[in-house]
């Protein structure tokens, strides 16, 4: 069943993939591994713009984001319907820093209920934009809260149960950085040597608006045009000798293999929740939907390399492609050499006879058999605990994303993880068949009624009820915690 669903996936990708190549006049149409044609290069790679907020005389910082429809060239020559924050495809970087008073106003200009998460931030249930915190067509959502949390790499998306991997195909997503005021002696100056890298893989509608449906096959889309921050076969044009990338995966089902062209090694600073406590040398890492990490990487002046991704043997990996070409400047200014220690970020250790959850992820519609219920909490925990979440995977690939913690892997079928994952995060990659040991550090902000999700981020498997609920409330009164709230349904 299962493997007939795959072979019948294969069939329909080709299919779809040679009439991508003839209607957008690809190099090599015979070509069926890659039909669409290697890209050329040659456009430079897009930088979001720095959302500046509004300081009020209240001191708050306020931004403001519009989710809107509107036409993208995001293959040369073709104008297509997308949808994107304060333009027409993606959104713009915000910034914040540790302390600030935060104050969102989102207002909603589709034509459809939507919501807007905050993917790794910390904060309360009611400000988090999960599927409950729905936004109607042409209203404004404003939550607001105080920045407390490490400097990391975050994102935000839409939410809305069942469509969230709908509205993130069609261009709403965004990054979201926090800094704090501890020096890092990393490079840190946005669009210079501090470059966000989202990475996205499309189909394309002969029209070149973004096609296929993300609520089919197993897995959903698997795209064949590869994006980085809208931009398809991007260049980017380096001036320094090393530079941070913060790379997130913002694919609804896509898991990267990335590495240089020439494997040539580089370091891995942070992790989805904060700085990693020093650089870990890789040549190659993995990425999974929803996860961030960031790197720095060395250039010599007037050099050219490719970054890549490189096929795996867990479907949601399939394909070699180059992402992104990356050109040194004949000159290249001096950069500070990579800090030794970067972050006192300790291991988050479980306490003796921690709380242990058990989770089993079977199909791709449930946990612990049960499909998502707005209504229904699945889980309670006290405020400030740390316990061990256990998520077992009986099939085929999966990752897991815990709202408003930071947790870290303790095993994946007892073995430890690489040392480049072993930060602070909130999403993880289960392999197909193998269970994963998280250490949860769950935060402080109390709310009995109103939940925080947990689940798949292969979008087409969350959307398809592949996610549960769960409170976190003052120590002590778990037990007298309701297990059914009022569920606003879109
Ligand atoms: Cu990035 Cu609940 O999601
Ligand atoms: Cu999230
Ligand atoms: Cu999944």
């Amino acid at each position: 069943m299962h493997v007939d669903g795959m072979k019948r996936r294969h069939f329909l990708t080709l299919a779809a993939l040679s009439s991508v190549a003839a209607a957008c006049g690809a190099d090599s149409p015979a070509d069926a591994v890659r039909p669409a044609g290697k890209p050329a290069f040659r456009t430079r790679l897009r930088i979001p713009p720095l959302l500046e907020p509004k300081a009020g005389k209240d001191g708050v910082r306020r931004f403001d984001l519009t989710m809107q429809r509107g036409r993208t060239a995001i293959l040369p020559g073709a104008l297509a319907g997308t949808w994107g924050f304060n333009g027409s495809f993606l959104g713009p970087t915000i910034r914040a820093s540790r302390g600030d008073r935060v104050r969102m106003a989102v207002t909603n200009r589709l034509q459809e209920a939507s919501t807007v998460h905050w993917h790794g931030l910390r904060l309360p249930a009611e400000m988090d934009g999960g599927p409950h915190q729905t936004i109607e067509p042409g209203a404004t959502w404003t939550p607001h809260w105080t920045i407390d949390q490490p400097a990391a790499t975050s994102w935000y998306h839409p939410h809305p149960h069942g469509r969230t991997a709908t509205h993130t195909y069609r261009g709403l997503a965004g990054m979201f950085i926090i800094d704090d005021d501890r020096p890092t002696g990393l490079p840190e100056r946005y669009g210079v040597d501090d470059i966000p890298l989202i990475l996205q893989d499309k189909r394309f509608a002969p029209d070149g608006s973004p096609a296929g449906d993300p609520l089919k096959g197993t897995f959903g889309i698997l795209g064949d045009h590869m994006l980085v921050n809208g931009t398809y076969g991007p260049f980017l044009e380096v001036t320094t000798e090393r530079v941070r990338f913060r790379v997130l995966n913002g694919s609804n089902a896509r898991m990267y293999h990335l590495s240089f062209a020439d494997r040539r090694g580089f370091h891995v600073v942070g992790n989805d929740q904060g700085l990693l406590a020093a650089p870990v040398p890789v040549d190659r890492i993995s990425l999974t939907p929803g996860e961030r990490v960031e790197i720095v990487a060395a250039f010599a002046a007037g050099e050219q390399v490719l970054l890549r991704t490189l096929s795996g043997s867990d479907d949601i990996d399939e394909g070699d492609f180059d992402l992104l070409k990356i050109v040194a400047a004949p000159r290249l200014a001096a950069s500070p050499p990579l800090p030794a220690r970067l972050a006192d970020t300790a291991p988050i250790t479980a306490p003796p006879g921690a709380r242990v959850r058990r989770f089993r992820l079977n199909g791709h519609d449930a946990i612990n058999g049960k499909e998502m219920d707005l209504s229904r909490i699945d889980e309670v925990v006290p405020a400030g605990a740390t316990e061990i979440w256990e998520i077992e995977n009986t099939v085929y690939a999966h990752n897991f994303h815990i709202h408003e913690v930071a947790l870290q892997v303790l095993d994946v079928d007892g073995e430890k993880p690489p040392a480049y994952a072993s930060g602070h995060k909130d999403t993880v990659y289960v392999p197909p068949k193998s269970t994963v040991r998280l250490a949860v550090r769950f935060g402080r902000f109390t709310d009995p009624a109103t939940p925080y999700m947990y689940h798949c981020h292969i979008l087409r498997h969350e959307d398809s009820g592949m996610m549960g609920q769960f409170v976190i409330v003052r120590p002590g009164t778990e037990d007298r915690t309701p297990r059914t709230i009022a569920a606003h349904h879109m």
